[in-house]
This record gives C-alpha cells, sequence and structure tokens, in this order.
C-alpha cells in the first residue's frame, strides 16, 4: 500500500482537511476521539499495535486552522491477501456532519483498490444507525449478523460488505 497519502479538502471558513498516517506521536490525540466514541473505546496498546502489523493501515484526518493542527478522524483496515476488514473508525464529536468519515472511507477504498482488493467487509453495532447509513452510501450491503457479538451489552453485529469493484465501477464509470 501506499506509504503517504494527502488528501486536502477546503471548508469555507478557512479550515483544511488533510489525510495522513497515523504515526506514534497521533495516538494520545486519537484516543481523545475514541473515549468519547466508544462504550469499549481501544487502548493507547491496541493503537500501538497496529503500527508494527504490515497489514494494517491507520489514516486520519487533520484540521488546520493557521498552524494550529488538530486530529478530527481516523480510521483503522486490514488488508489480508486481497479482503479488506475495517475495524475501527470515528470523527471527533464537534465535528461530525462535516464528510470527515466519508473521506476516511473514500480513502481507505481508493488505497485498498490500489493494493489490489477485491471485497471489503466490517462489523456494526445493530444500534448504529448512523454507521450503518454511512456505509449504504458507500454500496456497502447486510451480508449476515453475529449474535451477541460485542462482549459489553452482548448487542448483536451487524457484517456489511461492498464489492470493490463496484465502487472502483461509481468511480470510473
Ligand atoms: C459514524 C461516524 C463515524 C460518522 O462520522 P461523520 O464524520 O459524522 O460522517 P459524515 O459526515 O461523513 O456522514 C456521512 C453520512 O453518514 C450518515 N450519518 C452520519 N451521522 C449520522 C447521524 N448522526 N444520523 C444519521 N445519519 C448519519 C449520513 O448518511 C451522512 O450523510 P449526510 O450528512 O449527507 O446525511 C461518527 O458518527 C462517529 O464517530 N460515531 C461514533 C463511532 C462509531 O460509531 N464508529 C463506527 C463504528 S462501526
Amino acid at each position: 500500500m501506499a506509504n503517504s497519502l494527502t488528501l486536502d479538502i477546503h471548508y469555507s471558513e478557512g479550515m483544511y482537511f488533510s489525510i495522513f498516517e497515523m504515526e506514534a506521536g497521533d495516538i494520545e490525540e486519537i484516543l481523545d476521539i475514541e473515549t468519547q466514541s466508544f462504550s469499549s473505546p481501544w487502548t493507547k496498546a491496541m493503537f500501538r499495535q497496529e503500527l508494527d502489523l504490515e497489514w494494517s493501515k491507520v489514516f486520519l484526518v487533520k484540521k488546520s486552522v493557521g498552524r494550529l493542527k488538530e486530529i478530527v478522524g481516523y480510521i483503522c483496515f486490514w488488508l489480508i491477501i486481497d479482503e479488506v476488514h475495517i475495524l475501527n473508525l470515528a470523527t471527533h464529536p464537534d465535528c461530525r456532519r462535516n464528510g470527515i468519515a466519508t473521506s476516511l472511507i473514500n480513502s481507505c477504498l481508493k488505497s485498498s483498490i490500489l493494493a489490489g482488493a477485491k471485497d471489503i467487509t466490517l462489523e456494526v453495532r445493530k444500534s448504529n444507525l448512523p454507521a450503518i447509513s454511512l456505509y449504504r452510501q458507500f454500496g456497502f450491503e447486510v451480508k449476515g449478523i453475529r449474535a451477541r457479538y460485542y462482549s459489553d451489552n452482548r448487542e448483536d453485529a451487524i457484517i456489511m460488505w461492498l464489492d470493490l469493484n463496484r465502487y472502483r465501477k461509481r468511480l470510473f464509470p
């Protein structure tokens, strides 16, 4: 997979949103979003471990206002052979509904296509309607249920799946 990737989006208020790969120094800031976003958040050690896994990628969005830079979202995914699995995705609560997760998924999908992936899958809590709606916008479909998958409340996971060829055709009709 590509080592560095930037995708700049300009917002009218003069803010820039750029996508980078996570480095060790980013983890503290990411943890702040993680703990505000999940009932069972990943730990520092879990994010640190992703840096050592050859098949793992963590992309993050940095918001720049003048010289001030702040991480406002991230996605973690694994590419194993030709299948991608999204493991984590979150946007800072103060920055939601600004297209940040959409940009992260687009970057993940494009990077996965370049790396030769064919399919992409993920699990999402049955009650997480915002995330399900987000994934549906990309053409993800429900493929099954993992009963009582989440240990904190025994909630079911919905398995969603996307044929990357379908996404590629949307990009290059
Ligand atoms: C789900 C999440 C990542 C979305 O991030 P975001 O940056 O706000 O998403 P976007 O702005 O790119 O939204 C894109 C689309 O997702 C859907 N969506 C996002 N938030 C939504 C909400 N609160 N209610 C309904 N739909 C929502 C909409 O279809 C939206 O498109 P629209 O704004 O044109 O209507 C964010 O709410 C979050 O971090 N949640 C907590 C962590 C989490 O649940 N992660 C996913 C785990 S599987």
